[in-house]
């Protein structure tokens, strides 16, 4: 049987090898001196030498069928993006291997997945299975790559004097471009005031920007529609060219994309911050801050894969800056929950204080630092948004719809 390698690396230093047999099965194996660095680079937060059982996770090779292991099946899109790039490559939507063989020099974060040449592959790697042969990668070369997770239709841009350009093969894109949907309206400015609007009751985001389409070179061939607009976000895990790793917390729980909105709940992401983050209490009182902005502005969507960890000293975690905030409800109709339980409820319109005091507990963190957080988000959303919302660019009637959602809201909550 064929078998293709990918050598993983982190920050110049070699993480381990990918191995995909011809069959659809893909075995991935730590290095010796990953394992052993105990100041190694943070791959996963479930790889970092303070994580639980980490020496027995790292210690087996990570085995999968089809998918790859969630740590690396997380790295890809899904959605629109996946079946533009596998219908250009001519590969099965669901060949995650070859995706991350064709994709793994601009990834989401820092990892680097490249293809070896079958006779540097070290004989352990394919020891165990017997008669099997080491080949090249056979690459298709298309213009244009890029891997961003999500759903989403969305590139990996650079800017130069206010026009964007699809990062070529050699340069690493600073800025997430999200095109407008031929499926729901004015998607952009939801987003872009969405994120002003969390902005200003304290919730610490990228630089955000509309684009005018017209601005945007070299896309692919994609269906748009007749909206003149993008959204632009700066990328945080892109610093002056220098890959920032991070990770989504489908990562950080081993989930796959598909289970972001029924395998966890916010009790478990909250735990896991202020126990693992390099400022526990400064980034919880982030997270809950987060969690009622949501609320209020009618997100039903901030599932696992829109939290991030983000790793600017290559190891220890922090809470990442905010991401895919926008009003969902104006497209979904009848909505009423948001994406995962908090305090053993979704359900927008019953939610209260009393819940997040039933997650500060559950979640370990005391009450105390949380209450003034939430109160000053409501002190500036009821004080700011009304007002801000004249100026900021969402579609008249979506912002009708969020000010009846901010009626039906608890009281605690009322805007
Ligand atoms: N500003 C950013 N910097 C770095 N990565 C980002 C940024 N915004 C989003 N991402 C990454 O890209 C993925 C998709 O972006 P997102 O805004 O969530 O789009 P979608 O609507 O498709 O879910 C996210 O899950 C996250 O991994
Ligand atoms: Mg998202």
């Amino acid at each position: 049987m064929k078998v293709t390698v990918l050598k993983l690396s982190l920050h110049g230093q070699l993480v381990g090898y990918l191995a995909g047999f011809q069959n659809g099965k893909n075995v991935f194996s730590f290095s010796e001196e990953f394992k052993e660095n105990l100041s190694r680079p943070t791959l996963s937060l479930i790889t970092h030498p303070a994580f639980p059982y980490v020496e027995k996770l790292l210690a087996e090779p990570w085995v999968r069928k089809q998918r790859l292991y969630p740590t690396l099946s997380n790295l890809l899109p899904e959605g629109a993006l996946r079946e533009l790039i596998t219908q250009r490559l001519k590969v099965h939507i669901d060949n995650e291997f070859h995706l991350l063989s064709y994709l793994g020099n601009d990834l989401p974060g820092a990892l680097i997945a490249e293809p070896m040449e079958p006779e540097l592959v070290p004989d352990y790697i394919l020891a165990p299975y017997g008669k099997v042969k080491a080949v090249l990668f056979d690459k298709v070369q298309l213009n244009n790559k890029f891997s961003l997770a999500g759903v989403q239709m969305k590139f990996s841009m650079t800017e130069k004097d206010g026009r964007y350009n699809l990062s070529d093969n050699n340069i690493l894109g600073d800025w997430i471009i999200k095109t407008p949907s031929t499926k729901h309206r004015d998607v952009p400015v939801n987003e872009y005031t969405a994120m002003r609007l969390a902005q200003l009751v304290g919730v610490n985001i990228p630089e955000v920007k509309l684009v005018q389409l017209s601005k945007l070179d070299n896309l692919p061939p994609i269906n748009l529609p007749d909206e003149e607009l993008a959204f632009a976000i700066k990328r945080f895990d892109r610093d002056d060219g220098r890959r920032v790793h991070m990770e989504d917390f489908a990562q950080v729980l081993v989930k796959y994309p598909h289970e972001k909105y029924n395998s966890a709940n916010y009790e478990q992401i909250g735990r896991i911050i202020y126990r693992f983050s390099g400022n526990g209490l400064v980034d919880i009182q982030q997270f809950s801050k987060r969690l009622l902005v949501n609320i209020l502005l009618a997100n039903g969507d901030a599932h696992l894969k829109n939290w991030s960890l983000i790793y600017a000293d290559k190891i220890t975690p922090r809470l990442s800056p905010a991401y895919d905030i926008l009003t969902t409800s104006v497209y979904i109709e009848e909505e009423k929950q948001f994406a995962l339980n908090l305090g053993k409820t979704k359900d927008w319109y019953s939610v209260s204080l009393a819940h997040f005091q039933s997650w500060a507990k559950s979640a370990g963190i005391p009450w105390r630092t949380i209450q003034s957080h939430l109160d000053d988000v409501m002190d500036k959303a009821r004080s700011l948004w009304p007002n801000a919302m004249k100026e900021l660019p969402m579609n008249e009637a979506h912002k009708l719809q969020l000010k009846e959602h901010w009626k039906l809201l608890h009281k605690d909550f009322r805007i």
